[in-house]
């Protein structure tokens, strides 16, 4: 895309961004090759999965891989958690040199082998912690350090207001915000009032994010919270095409089958054979789920063996989609 005519949307300390819909973290599912998808529909922005800082400096190669992209994705944001501010920064410090555009921690993951070590949104209840963090790292760290946070820990601990200025009275320049509580989990509804007040408080810019599920919630959290941008976890999966202005029951069998190919191609040679093919298997469900059909071609799929016999499956079922065209018309 040429930005030299277009104005940023919006700007992640000295770093523009042309758009106002963003792909969420997701471990286990926004690697290199889903992101690279994403981004090319239209995905204004690429954080790749958290990535644990113990994890980074004891130089685990798994988590390094995570931290891989490609040129095209820019801007490109490394999230990473923990609960150590020194091994936090350390950890930043390294992966620096891999040159990412923005650094950011989260705060928000509920499980329990990340928050009942004090991470992620366990951070949540103590803002003088996060201050500490934001405060190492922005002085440190030769660009802009951002946080995706959650609510709170629970109901009666609904501290976003604190954490807010926390992170931006120590350099924070952007924060993502899911509008659930740790405790929700992915329960309830997410608060979009919450980010509403949350961005008439900030003077840094808000990105909006949870239960997002189609082409009219963007519009419709945007409106309601007036947030910098939305960000979109769970219903972008099997539907890369929302950030294109789509909907899934709006993208042809085709269009699913051609992608199917394509982004399995990209897993296989990202992850280096069979791993990309299990990998894969939770977005192909996704893509396929809701098409006419689809119990039988997701059971055959999700049992491939190898990629060839994937590949099989997919050709045979586009034959079968170009004949009952043919018959239809
Ligand atoms: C499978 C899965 C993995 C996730 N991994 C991360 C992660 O690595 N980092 C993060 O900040 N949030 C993570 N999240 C939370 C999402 O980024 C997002 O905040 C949440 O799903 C709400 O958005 P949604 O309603 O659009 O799904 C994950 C969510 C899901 C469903």
């Amino acid at each position: 895309m040429n930005h030299k005519t277009k104005t940023p949307s919006f700007h992640v300390g000295p770093i523009p961004v042309y758009g106002h819909v963003i792909l969420a973290p997701m471990a286990g599912f926004s690697d290199l090759p889903y992101r690279s998808i994403c981004r090319e529909l239209g995905s204004a922005m690429s954080y790749s999965e958290f990535v644990s800082t113990e994890a980074i400096i004891r130089d685990n190669q798994k988590s390094l891989r995570m931290l891989r992209y490609a040129t095209e994705e820019r801007p490109v944001v490394f999230q990473i958690f923990g609960a150590n501010p020194e091994v936090i920064l350390e950890a930043a410090k390294r992966i620096s040199e891999l040159q990412p555009d923005i650094i950011d921690i989260n705060m928000g993951c509920s499980v329990k082998k990340v928050s009942g070590k004090g991470a992620g949104a366990a951070l949540l209840k103590d803002p003088s912690k996060i201050g500490h963090i934001f405060n190492l790292l922005s002085r440190e760290l030769p660009f802009p350090v951002t946080g995706k946070i959650r609510l709170g820990w629970d109901h009666d601990s609904l501290n976003y207001r604190d954490v807010v200025r926390a992170m931006q009275e120590n350099g924070a320049q952007l924060v993502a915000v899911h509008g659930r509580t740790k405790k929700q989990a992915y329960q309830g509804q997410a608060n979009w009032d919450a980010i509403a007040e949350i961005k008439s408080m900030a003077q840094i810019p808000v990105i909006g994010n949870g239960d997002v599920t189609s082409v009219a919630d963007i519009k419709r959290m945007r409106d309601h919270t007036g947030c910098d941008a939305v960000m979109i976890a769970r219903a972008a999966i099997g539907n890369p095409w929302i950030f294109a202005g789509k909907n899934a029951e709006d993208v042809t069998l085709a269009e699913k089958l051609t992608m199917i190919r394509r982004h399995l191609a990209a897993n296989l040679e990202f992850y280096e054979g069979d791993y990309g093919l299990i990998l894969f298997r939770k977005h192909v469900a996704k893509y396929i789920s809701g098409i006419h059909g689809a119990r039988e071609l997701r059971a055959k799929l999700v049992t491939a063996r190898s990629a060839a016999d994937f590949a099989n499956i997919v050709t045979a079922a586009e034959q079968q989609t170009t004949e009952e065209n043919l018959i239809s018309h």
